[in-house]
């Protein structure tokens, strides 16, 4: 291991990284010493700029842009980080989209598409991500799920459907590579102020806010440590199968 962070001789792969919570992992990894593959299907500068943020901090960052919901994008993906990085030894997957609407007004195609960018993006990148770590006996999976996978939420069922998805996809998996040394363990995030929050209706937004026990929406940087702590060693070693939530007190276990 070279370094003194807390995830000093780590190499991550996030996916997502271009915005938001994904860009806030990847600095905090970056920060506490990772090594870093940045994935994002979005064109243009979110990408770059998180990767030059994070390779600031003197660590080695690759970007590459693939749509994690297709198949053959995940799997070279995986292929390009193992290449440019070797064995990827902690993974977010974090990449996710956001859309409103009633399940009686719910066309079957955003439905799909949720499932598919969501929940098997998940199983498509946890696979791709398996073999090595099962070589190297040591592996931290990392799946960014939400609140309202806990609790529902009217115009959100399809979302809420997803994020259970990998909460009970994540029990599974921890279930069968704990004994392999490999973790695997979910954030569920409450209301973050992130693009992907800014298309929610007043009528999600509103009572949300009013009911939150800390009187605030969080911000990614504030999601962010709890990704560090599940990453580290010795602070993520009795972790697994598990859910966390930094999440204003909306949801309480
Ligand atoms: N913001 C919140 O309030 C909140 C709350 C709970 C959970 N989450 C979850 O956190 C994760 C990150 O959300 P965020 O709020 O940072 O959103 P964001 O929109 O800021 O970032 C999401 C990133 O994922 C990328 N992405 C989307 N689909 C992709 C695909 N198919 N392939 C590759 N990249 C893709 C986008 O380009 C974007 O850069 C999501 O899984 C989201 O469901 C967010």
């Amino acid at each position: 291991m070279t370094g003194t962070g807390a995830l000093a001789g780590r190499t991550a792969l996030v996916t997502g990284a271009a915005s938001g919570i994904g860009a806030a992992i990847a600095e905090a990894f970056a920060a506490a010493g990772a090594r870093l593959c940045l994935a994002d299907r979005a064109a243009g500068e979110g990408l770059e700029a998180v990767r030059d943020r994070c390779a600031a901090y003197g660590q080695h960052v690759v970007d590459i842009h693939a749509d994690v919901a297709v198949e053959a994008d995940v799997r070279r993906l995986f292929a390009e980080a193992a290449e440019r990085l070797g064995t990827i030894d902690v993974l977010v997957n974090n990449a996710g989209i956001l859309t409103e609407r009633h399940v009686a007004d719910l066309p079957v195609a955003l439905f799909d598409d949720m499932i598919a960018v969501n929940l098997r993006s998940v199983f498509l990148c946890s696979q791709a991500v398996l073999p090595g770590m099962l070589e190297l006996g040591f592996g931290r999976i990392i799946n960014i799920a939400s609140q309202v996978g806990q609790k529902g939420g009217a115009g959100l069922a399809h979302y809420a459907a997803a994020k259970a998805g990998v909460i009970g996809f994540t029990k599974s998996l921890a279930r069968e590579v704990g004994g392999r040394g490999i973790t695997a363990n979910c954030i569920a995030p409450g209301p973050i102020i992130t693009p992907l929050g800014g298309g929610l209706s007043e009528e999600w937004t509103g009572p949300l806010l009013a009911g939150l026990p800390l009187g605030r929406f969080g911000h990614p940087e504030e999601v962010a440590p709890t990704a560090v702590l599940l990453a580290s060693d010795p602070g993520g070693n009795l972790y697994t199968g598990q859910t966390l939530g930094p999440n204003s007190g909306d949801v309480m276990f």
